[in-house]
C-alpha cells in the first residue's frame, strides 16, 4: 500500500466516523512569536481542547505536515525525520478512551491489516498526581491485546504535552497521559549494545512508535498543581512514514516510497548504492530527510538566511550539501535541486511553486558548495604544507567559510592524520563561545556587537522593544518579529502584517511610544529559565536552543504593570527617558505579509 493510500485510508475512516477533516496549519507560524513551526497536529487546536467551540464540530481530523528540529541530530538513523506528516485525530470533549482505543486498533489491524501479533501497547503506570491508567490498561485487555503486550511506563515515556512531563509544563499548559501502539520487527534482532532487556522504548530499533493517544484532560495552574480541564479530550498522533515503513516490514523509513526517488538518485549522483557500506547510509538518510523538509519549507516561500524560518532553512541545505562530501563527492546547486524535485510528486504545494523553489534551493547550494571547495582547498594545501591542523585552524575555516568540523576530521581522516581529543576539545572550546555570543544576539535579535554597542546603539535598541509592543497594541497580537538590524543613524525592524500600515497607525504607534520615552518607565532585566520566561508572558524566539538560563528584559514593572517583556541579550538604557523620542521615517513591504519600518532618535 503507497504512503499516500494510507493518509487517505485514514482519512476516510475518521471520516465514516463522523469526524470533520480540517485543514492542516501551514508549518511555517509567523504570528505565534513563541515557536517558529508547527510540529504537531494539535497545535492549530489548543483552544478547543481548553473548551472553545470549534466551527466543525467536536470530532475532528487531518494529516499535518510538521517539523520537528529537536531530531535534527537525530537523523540519519532509520526512523527519525525533522520534517513529517502526522495524522491526526480529535475529540474536543466528545469521545474517550473506549472509542479511541478501539478505532485506532481497528484502524492498523483491520484497514490497513497490520498483524495483531506484531503490536503492542503502552499505558501511563501513574505518578503522585496523576493515577495509573488501569481504564486503559482494561480496555486493551477488551480489545484482545494479551497482557503480556501491554506495558506500563512512567511520565517520560506516557505523557504528553508540548513541555514534557508534568514538572515541565508552564502555567496554562495542557497535557494528559497517553497510550502509544508500537511495531515490532520480529526478524531483526535486538542490539546488544542496548543491554539484555529489550522493551517497546528501548531505542535499539526493534520496535517502532507508530501512534500515540493522548488524554489530554490536564492543565496547568499558575502554581503548579494539575487540575482537570473543562472537557476530557482526544489527542492523536500517528508519523505517517513511519506507519508506512511498518506496512512494509521495514525498519528503515528511508525505504518507503516517498523517499525512493531521491535516494535512487543520489545513488546516481554519488555512484554508490544507499545500503553497501552502513558508515555511509547516514548521509543518503540525512540528505534525502534535509531536501524534504527544504522544499516544503521554501513552498511556503522561506527563502535561506540568518534569521529564523530563513536561519533554518540555511542549516537544513547546508547540512545536506556536506552529506554530499561525506559520500564523497561535491554535488553542483543544479543537481541538489534535480534531486529534489523528485518531492514534487508528492507534495502539490512543492509541485505548485516550483519555480521559486528551484531557484532559491540552486542558489543556496551554490554558494555554499563554493565555500566548502574553498575551505576544501585550504584544508589540503594546508594539510600538504605539514601546517598543523588544530582545534583553532578548524574553527577558524568554520568560521570564516561555514566548513564544518566533522568534514575537516573526515578530510584528515583520508590523509592518515588524526584530530585528538583535545584538539576536537578546543575546536568546541571556541564553537562554544561564538554560539553563546550568536546566541544572545538572536536572544535580542539584534545582530552583533552587542559587547561595544554605542550610546546611540543601546539607545535604539530599547526603541526597538518599545516599538514592537507599540506595533502588537495598535494593530494586533498578529505582529512577530521577523528580523531587526542596528546602525548609529536607524532601527530597522521587520514584522509580520498584511499590508503596510496606513498614516494614522503609523502616527497612533509614534505617539505610544514617545508616551512611554516621556512616561520615563523603568527598564530591568532579571534571569531565569525560558519556561519561567515564557510563564512571565516575555516575547522570545526559538530560533536555536536557547541555554538553561535566559535574560528577560522588561519596560515598565515586571511585577505590576508592564509595557513589554522580551527576552534579550541587552544591552538597555535605565529608564525610557533617556532615548529622548523616536520617529518612524519609512516602511516598505518586503515580502509577502512582512513590513519593515525604520526609525530614528529625534
Ligand atoms: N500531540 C501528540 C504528539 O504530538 C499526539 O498527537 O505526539
Amino acid at each position: 500500500m503507497s504512503t499516500e493510500e494510507i493518509r487517505e485510508k485514514y482519512l476516510n475512516f475518521f471520516k465514516k466516523n463522523d469526524h470533520a477533516e480540517i485543514t492542516p496549519s501551514p508549518l511555517v507560524i509567523d504570528s505565534d512569536p513563541t515557536t517558529l513551526f508547527t510540529s504537531s497536529g494539535m497545535q492549530q487546536l489548543v483552544p478547543y481542547l481548553k473548551g472553545e467551540k470549534h466551527p466543525k464540530g467536536k470530532r475532528l481530523a487531518d494529516s499535518q505536515p510538521s517539523l520537528r528540529l529537536q531530531d535534527l541530530e537525530e537523523v540519519g538513523d532509520n526512523r527519525h525525520t525533522t520534517f513529517f506528516e502526522m495524522l491526526g485525530n480529535w475529540s474536543l470533549g466528545d469521545y474517550f478512551k473506549e472509542e479511541q482505543l478501539k478505532w485506532i486498533w481497528k484502524f492498523y489491524t483491520e484497514e490497513l491489516g497490520i498483524s495483531s501479533e506484531r503490536l503492542h501497547v503502552s499505558v501511563f503506570e501513574g505518578d503522585g498526581e496523576v493515577p495509573k491508567d488501569t481504564e486503559s490498561f482494561e480496555i486493551w485487555k477488551k480489545i484482545g491485546v494479551p497482557e503480556n503486550h501491554i506495558h506500563f511506563y512512567d511520565a517520560k515515556k506516557n505523557w504528553w504535552s508540548r513541555a514534557g512531563i508534568p514538572q515541565e509544563m508552564p502555567p496554562g499548559e495542557i497535557g494528559g497521559p497517553d497510550s502509544e501502539i508500537f511495531y515490532e520487527f520480529e526478524d531483526i534482532a535486538h542490539r546488544p549494545e542496548f543491554g539484555s532487556f529489550c522493551h517497546p522504548n528501548c531505542d535499539c530499533g526493534k520496535f517502532l512508535e507508530i501512534g500515540n493517544s493522548v488524554f489530554m484532560q490536564y492543565q496547568k495552574t499558575d502554581d503548579g498543581k494539575l487540575i482537570d480541564l473543562p472537557q476530557k479530550n482526544v489527542d492523536f498522533g500517528g508519523g505517517l512514514e513511519r506507519v508506512s515503513a511498518a506496512l512494509l516490514n521495514n525498519p528503515d523509513i528511508f525505504a518507503i516510497d516517498i523517499f525512493s526517488g531521491v535516494i535512487g538518485k543520489i545513488e546516481k549522483e554519488t555512484g554508490r548504492l544507499y545500503g553497501s557500506d552502513i558508515s555511509k547510509d547516514v548521509s543518503y538518510r540525512v540528505i534525502a530527510d534535509h531536501l524534504r523538509a527544504a522544499v516544503n519549507l521554501l513552498a511556503e516561500g522561506v527563502i535561506p538566511g540568518n534569521k529564523l524560518h530563513g536561519y533554518v532553512l540555511r542549516r537544513l541545505v547546508r547540512r545536506a550539501m556536506f552529506h554530499f562530501h561525506l559520500l564523497g563527492s561535491g554535488i553542483s546547486g543544479s543537481a541538489v535541486s534535480h534531486i529534489a524535485e523528485e518531492y514534487r510528486k508528492y507534495y502539490p504545494n512543492v509541485d505548485k511553486n516550483w519555480q521559486f523553489i528551484d531557484e532559491n534551493l540552486t542558489a543556496e547550494a551554490t554558494r555554499f558548495e563554493a565555500a566548502l571547495k574553498r575551505g576544501l582547498a585550504k584544508l589540503t594545501r594546508a594539510v600538504s604544507e605539514g601546517v598543523e591542523i588544530d582545534g583553532k585552524f578548524a574553527f577558524d575555516l568554520y568560521q570564516t567559510e561555514g566548513f564544518p568540523l566533522e568534514l575537516s576530521m573526515e578530510i584528515l581522516k583520508q590523509n592518515g592524520m588524526n584530530f585528538t581529543r583535545d584538539e576536537k576539545n578546543s575546536f568546541e572550546e571556541e564553537f562554544e563561545k561564538h554560539k553563546s555570543a550568536s546566541r544572545s544576539a538572536s536572544a535580542g535579535m539584534f545582530k552583533g556587537g552587542l559587547a561595544e554597542a554605542s550610546e546611540i546603539t543601546t539607545k535604539l535598541h530599547t526603541a526597538t522593544h518599545v516599538l514592537h509592543a507599540a506595533l502588537r497594541q495598535v494593530l494586533g497580537e498578529h505582529v512577530g518579529q521577523k528580523g531587526s538590524h542596528i546602525t548609529n543613524e536607524r532601527l530597522r525592524f521587520d514584522f509580520s502584517n498584511q499590508q503596510k500600515l496606513s498614516d494614522k497607525e503609523i502616527g497612533q504607534i509614534e505617539d505610544l511610544i514617545n508616551l512611554k520615552i516621556a512616561e520615563d518607565l523603568p527598564v530591568t532585566f532579571s534571569v531565569m529559565s525560558l519556561p519561567d520566561a515564557i510563564a512571565s508572558g516575555a516575547m522570545h524566539f526559538f530560533a536555536e536552543k536557547y541555554g538553561q538560563e535566559v535574560k528577560v528584559y522588561t519596560v515598565g514593572d515586571p511585577k505590576g504593570i508592564w509595557f513589554s517583556k522580551e527576552v534579550c541579550g541587552g544591552p538597555h538604557v535605565t529608564h525610557t527617558g533617556e532615548i529622548g523620542g523616536v520617529k518612524i521615517i519609512k516602511q516598505e513591504k518586503i515580502g509577502s505579509g512582512i513590513i519593515r519600518l525604520y526609525a530614528t532618535i529625534k
